[in-house]
């Protein structure tokens, strides 16, 4: 059975593009391949974070993807700083990853430029290379991200292969899996923007714990055009567009022939906003069950965590013996 693993940061609050182009697929996915899902804590310390709120946010993140349906009885579901295979492994891919290549990346361009960041940690820069030992290490076939994580999914199978070719055979490289809706939901206020954990007020995200009388008014004043005419065109008309990507993705029907149903922007806008309410209704539900025992939630992350370090402790040992390490 084919493999899949994908990650996500406990960082901000979970919003639409996180469930639209990634964990959506993540809950599909479990039930044709064997799956495996972290909460990447490791990776959220590349930027500042306050000790309290990473605790908090990361049990809370864990609940949230129960909620939207990963069942810890098909997927292993686990936290990265519990199987320190991952940080192992980072330092074979930091060692097989050149400085260009991480120089190329443009979330790291992107992150560290950004207005206000005065601190800009090595980890941010060798990111990558612990991306691709959470991936490797499991022997992944398909990586379920956003259309944001296809340069990560490249550079994984780019050192993958640079590994095999200088130390043999020794990790599968895989392949991503990116959406064809929802791929990159775009903010409701800036459509040239992806939709992003952005600080403070945010009238352009959705949250996925947000008040539907909110997520109604975001998409009352999402921003389109002067025009009036519905066409699914990204250049031409992108707020028109990233209304009917999400409303497509959240349906499953293609946007360009839902484009054809509607010839006005507020219908379009009322439909994407209820169809998303009504999406994120049953995890709201399901997540304020969960909430109120936090205990069994870690007690579920151990488990998988339990499940995880076999599996990434077998692969570790092959990449060390192969280049050389004593055992
Ligand atoms: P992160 O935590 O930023 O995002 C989690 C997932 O959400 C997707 N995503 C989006 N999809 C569509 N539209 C958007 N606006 C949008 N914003 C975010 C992301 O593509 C991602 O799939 N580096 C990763 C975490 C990671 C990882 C991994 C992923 C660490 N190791 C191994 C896969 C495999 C990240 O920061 O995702």
């Amino acid at each position: 059975m084919a493999r899949v693993f994908s990650g996500i940061q406990p960082s901000g609050d979970l919003h639409l593009g996180n469930l639209l182009g990634a964990l959506v697929n993540w809950e599909r996915m479990q039930h044709e391949h064997d799956s495996v899902f972290c909460v990447v804590d490791l990776h959220a310390l590349t930027l500042l974070q306050d000790a309290e709120t990473l605790r908090s946010q990361t049990i809370e993140l864990a609940q949230l993807l129960l909620a939207v349906g990963i069942d810890p009885e098909k997927s292993i579901l686990f936290v990265q700083s519990h199987v320190p295979q991952h940080p192992q492994l980072a330092w074979l891919m930091e060692c097989t990853v050149s400085y260009g290549e991480l120089s190329r990346m443009t979330a790291f361009k992107d992150k560290s430029n950004r207005d206000g960041t005065k601190f800009v940690s090595a980890g941010l820069f060798t990111y990558p290379a612990l991306q691709a030992a959470d991936i490797l290490l499991y022997d992944t076939d398909f990586v379920p991200v956003g259309d944001d994580q296809r340069q990560h999914v490249e550079i994984t199978r780019d050192i993958a292969e640079r590994f095999n070719s200088r130390f043999g055979e020794t990790f599968v490289v895989p392949e991503h899996f990116i959406p064809p809706a929802g791929a990159r939901v775009m903010d409701l206020q800036r459509p040239d923007r992806k939709m992003s954990k952005s600080e403070g007020e945010s009238p352009g995200t959705v949250f996925v714990l947000e008040d539907p009388k909110k997520i109604e008014k975001k998409f009352k004043r999402a921003v389109t055009d002067s025009e009036s005419e519905v066409r699914y065109d990204i250049e031409a008309k992108p707020g028109v567009s990233s209304l009917l990507d999400i409303l497509g993705a959240v349906t499953g029907e293609d946007p360009e022939s839902l484009a054809s149903k509607y010839e006005q922007y507020g219908p379009l806008k009322t439909d994407t906003a209820e169809a998303v309410i009504e999406m994120l209704r049953p995890i709201q539900a399901r997540f304020a069950e969960l909430k109120e025992d936090p205990a069994e939630t870690a007690r579920l992350l151990k488990v998988g965590a339990d499940k995880a370090e076999p599996i990434a402790s077998e692969v570790l040992a092959r990449a060390k013996h192969n280049i050389g390490l004593l055992s």
